[in-house]
């Protein structure tokens, strides 16, 4: 039976061309016509829900420091977009070097969802909690407040929710189940320790959330998850190999960093 076509998720944004987690990255993955965004969030000292991967902002900004020992207002100080250079197109690219494109301030999941809200087409959105367990639940508690708050936390429709919530840590994924059990999980996992390994996934775990080594080793993963009634998010595609690999054995969510080539790919490839 021919496979559905698996939704291009833009992994921080279209962060192969834009500086990750910026407002200018996933405005373009919008443009780039991605089926949903995924985001990292940690929680600031002044207790907001930030859009920063790393424990520190050093990589990904101007500034210095730890996420959770800096305020909004001093993260709002340093550039979070010049940094990153997208990869050279042209010889004029060569010869110039490519645009860098300053982002003053760092991006709150509150704004992220309100980008959301005010797009055009239902996009939606997989939110991933980082370091869960050495913050005690806190952003779980917090990440369930703000979807309440943007009416988000008990969707009419679980099957489409507009939001889905993400974590490597069990704990964490149980936890945000037991207080907003409307919106869908995925359980992320990086290696074959992973529930699925046993032939179980938890009943808090919506979706299983392998990486793309996992699926490269072993295929058949994603009729294992199918078996158990679940879908497969599958993280981070960029190389069209791989695109076809999780087209083929039926992955219903592509995590790419190129949203529009990886669309290009799956249309290529007829799957
Ligand atoms: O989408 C899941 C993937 O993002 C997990 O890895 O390190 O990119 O957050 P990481
Ligand atoms: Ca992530």
């Amino acid at each position: 039976m021919r496979q559905p076509t698996p939704d291009v998720v833009a992994h921080r944004g279209a962060s192969a061309h834009r500086a990750e987690h910026t407002r200018g990255a996933y405005e373009l993955a919008l443009e780039q016509g991605a089926d949903a965004l995924e985001c990292d969030i940690r929680v600031s000292r002044d207790g907001h829900l930030v859009c920063v991967h790393d424990r520190r902002i050093d990589r990904t900004s101007s500034g210095r420091g730890v996420v959770s020992e800096l305020t909004v207002a001093a993260m709002s100080e340093v550039d979070f977009g010049g940094w990153h250079q997208e990869p050279p197109r042209s010889a004029d690219d060569l010869v110039r070097g490519p645009a860098a494109e300053p982002e003053h301030g760092v991006l709150l999941l509150d704004e992220l969802l309100g980008l959301l809200r005010d797009n055009s087409r239902p996009v939606r959105l997989f939110i991933e909690t980082k370091h869960p367990v050495r913050y005690g639940g806190l952003v779980e508690r917090k990440l369930v407040a703000l979807l309440a708050r943007h009416g988000l936390a008990t969707p009419a429709d679980r099957e489409n929710s507009p939001v889905l919530m993400m974590s490597f840590a069990q704990s964490a994924v149980r936890r945000f189940h037991e207080a907003a059990p409307g919106v869908p999980t995925v359980l992320l996992f990086d290696r074959f320790r992973g529930p699925l390994r046993s032939g179980v996934l938890p009943p808090w775990a919506d979706l299983a959330g392998p990486g793309i080594r996992l699926l490269r080793e072993d295929p058949g993963f994603v009729a294992r998850a199918a078996a158990l009634g679940r879908d497969t998010y599958c993280w981070t595609v960029d190389d069209p190999a791989d695109i076809e690999l999780c087209a083929r054995s039926g992955v219903r969510f592509v995590a790419t960093n190129a949203p529009a080539s990886t669309r290009f790919h799956l249309a290529e490839s007829g799957l």
